[in-house]
């Protein structure tokens, strides 16, 4: 229904304007005919002219409400389906920062662009509707004008579609430096950064960056206003020059009496209303090329194709007779990042078994973290196999990775919600209706005690954004533990879960430990010897390799780096050894 209305209210407003001329001329005409010629009387044109000037009144006013509204409609509707889409892409997609520029300018009013795109098809085709009729009528009166204008309307329609054209082009490439520019504006505003911002009187430092960013953005666009000014000028004044010539042409005439004072009355009007109209009609051209050019990004966005794995549908393993695959087995991993040259991973093999408890032990950078958003799914080993609870991470669909795995990445996130729905999140379908599961949990990793001091207990708002109360590191931390024991799924990933904890919650956390994990298979990242005391099995991550590994004597045993670090840690105690924490 809008649709249709965006359509036929511009292509009814097209001919009203020639249709007010010619009863214009009409009127004129009666007022020396005396009536002679079977002409209506004056007040007829009058009452003609209002009633045509009130409908286009009408459809202008109209217009306005329909592009409007039908710009905000299709703007939710395409804000979600980016959402949707971006759901489904390949996370690495997310790193590069080519594809970050193309989901700026995607995020850009694409309701605005696809709706002007509609309804600069429909008014340009109007205009033409205008433009053809009151050309019509001026060429009768006076031919000269066409030969000489529609020359020059040409090559000035071809230039401003490229001016538009190039527009997008250069605005497409600044993406990236507007990007920096949210970026620096959100540095010297957001609150997560501030003390560290002001502490360092970084604000200056931003509005410099900042500041050289839109200096440039502000030169290219005004050379391409500049482009656009020059066509505009040079079109202008050689049409006001044509018009000028046949007005003369056309009162010569009227003269020598060919045409009629009504004639030139029409004339006049619609000849000097003609440039303006071109130049509309050409400049709406220009404005359809532009939006065109919006569309063509919004297209290749949605084309881009979904993570192969989102089609995939993990089937049930084989009955329950058969062997039981382990639920992680990493066997001759082999991992390169996309932006990198050298594999982070190198052959790394080693099982979790069910219902055991493995730590994993490197330096900094060794790889921990990598191991971790490979059996996420994140990524895709470059060789060597992945599979979790018996399916090839090639094969594991986000639903299956999701009933299999629980995760607490090493980089907290917190999320701008409840008390409550933190926590629910960790399974939200089941949770977020489910208060007294979600506070069992709460007491379960310590976190009652600390929820109901809050004003509001589980229903405050926490986070930094939106939140009434701002939690510390360590007690954003005890969440994201809460969230991966939210659901009871066969294996476990801690990616230094207690990094923030202070002595006390870390050893809560692990007393209660052996309850939470409940037999599940866990994997266990820690460079604390502490938390590794847990653990049933250790593995070393060495230059890409976990060739060291085994139980704490055995690895003692051993006396390779392992060993080593423990004699540090021994020595001088284990901070500022393999102190990982603060890097993801
Ligand atoms: N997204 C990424 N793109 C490229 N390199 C990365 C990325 N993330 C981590 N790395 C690199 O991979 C190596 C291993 O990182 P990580 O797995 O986080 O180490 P760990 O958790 O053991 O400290 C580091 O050298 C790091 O710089
Ligand atoms: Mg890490």
């Amino acid at each position: 229904m809008r649709t249709a209305a965006v359509v036929a209210v511009p292509l009814v407003e097209s001919f009203l304007p020639a249709a007010l001329a010619l009863v214009l001329r009409a009127l004129v005409n009666a007022t020396l005919d005396d009536g002679a010629g079977g002409g209506w009387s004056i007040e007829t044109y009058v009452g003609i002219s209002f009633a045509l000037s009130f409908g286009l009144a009408l459809t202008q006013s109209a217009q306005l409400y329909l592009t409007q509204s039908n710009s905000e409609a299709l703007e939710h509707q395409l804000a979600l389906d980016v959402m949707r889409h971006a759901e489904t892409l390949e996370f690495s997609r997310f790193e590069e920062p080519s594809f970050q520029d193309v989901l700026k300018q995607v995020r850009k009013s694409p309701g605005h662009h696809t709706h002007e795109m509609v309804a600069k098809c429909v008014r340009s085709l109007a205009m033409l509707v205008t433009l053809s009729t009151l050309l019509g009528i001026l060429a009768v009166i006076e031919p000269l004008l066409l030969v000489f204008l529609l020359p020059l309307a040409v090559p000035y329609l071809v230039y401003r579609s490229w001016v538009a054209r190039n527009r997008y082009d250069v605005q497409f490439a600044q993406n990236r430096s507007r990007r920096w520019i949210d970026y620096y504006t959100r540095q010297a505003t957001a609150v997560e950064v501030l003390p560290e911002v002001r502490a360092l009187d970084l604000v200056p430092f931003y509005l410099d960056r900042a500041s050289d960013r839109l200096d440039g953005i502000r030169g290219e666009n005004v050379r391409s206003f500049r482009l656009e000014f020059a066509g505009t000028a040079a079109f202008n004044t050689l049409a006001v020059f044509v018009i000028h010539i046949a007005m003369l042409a056309a009162a010569n005439r009227a003269l020598d009496g060919e045409l009629t004072p009504g004639d030139i009355a029409i004339f006049a009007g619609a000849a000097t209303g003609l440039r303006g109209s071109i130049d509309a009609f050409v400049a709406g051209m220009g404005s359809l090329r532009w939006h065109l050019a919006h569309l063509e990004a919004l297209r290749s966005f949605f084309g881009i194709a979904s993570d192969r794995r989102m089609n995939v549908r993990t089937t049930e393993r084989a009955g329950t007779d058969a062997p039981a695959a382990a639920p992680l087995e990493l066997r001759d991993l082999t991992f390169t990042y996309p932006a990198s040259e050298r594999p982070v991973l190198d052959g790394v093999s080693f099982t979790v078994n069910a219902g055991e408890t493995v730590g994993l032990v490197g330096r900094n950078g060794s790889g921990k973290s990598t191991i971790v958003k490979l059996v996420n799914g994140l990524y895709l080993p470059d060789s060597g196999s992945l599979s979790v609870g018996g399916v090839d991470i090639g094969d594991a669909s986000r639903e299956y990775l999701h009933e299999q795995l629980s995760t607490v990445f090493q980089h907290v996130v917190q999320h701008n919600a409840t008390a409550s729905e933190n926590i629910a999140m960790g399974d939200w379908r089941a949770l977020l209706e489910r208060p007294d599961v979600v506070e069992q949990i709460a007491r379960r990793v310590g976190l009652d005690a600390l929820i109901n001091s809050l004003r509001d207990g589980y229903d405050t708002d926490l986070g930094r954004v939106f939140g009434d109360v701002t939690l510390s590191g360590g007690q954003w931390q005890k969440f994201a533990i809460a969230r991966a024991f939210a659901k009871t799924t066969p294996l476990m990933i801690l990616d230094e879960p207690t990094a923030s904890l202070d002595p006390e919650a870390e050893f809560e956390v692990f007393e209660q430990f052996n309850e939470l994990a409940d037999g599940r298979a866990t994997l266990l990242i820690s460079h604390r010897f502490t938390t590794l005391a847990l653990a049933d099995r250790i593995v070393v991550l060495n230059d890409g390799r976990a060739d060291e590994q085994g139980s704490h004597e055995e690895l003692l045993e051993i006396d390779g780096t392992y060993a080593h670090l423990h004699r540090l840690f021994r020595t001088r105690g284990e901070s500022g050894i393999w102190d990982d924490s603060g890097s993801d």
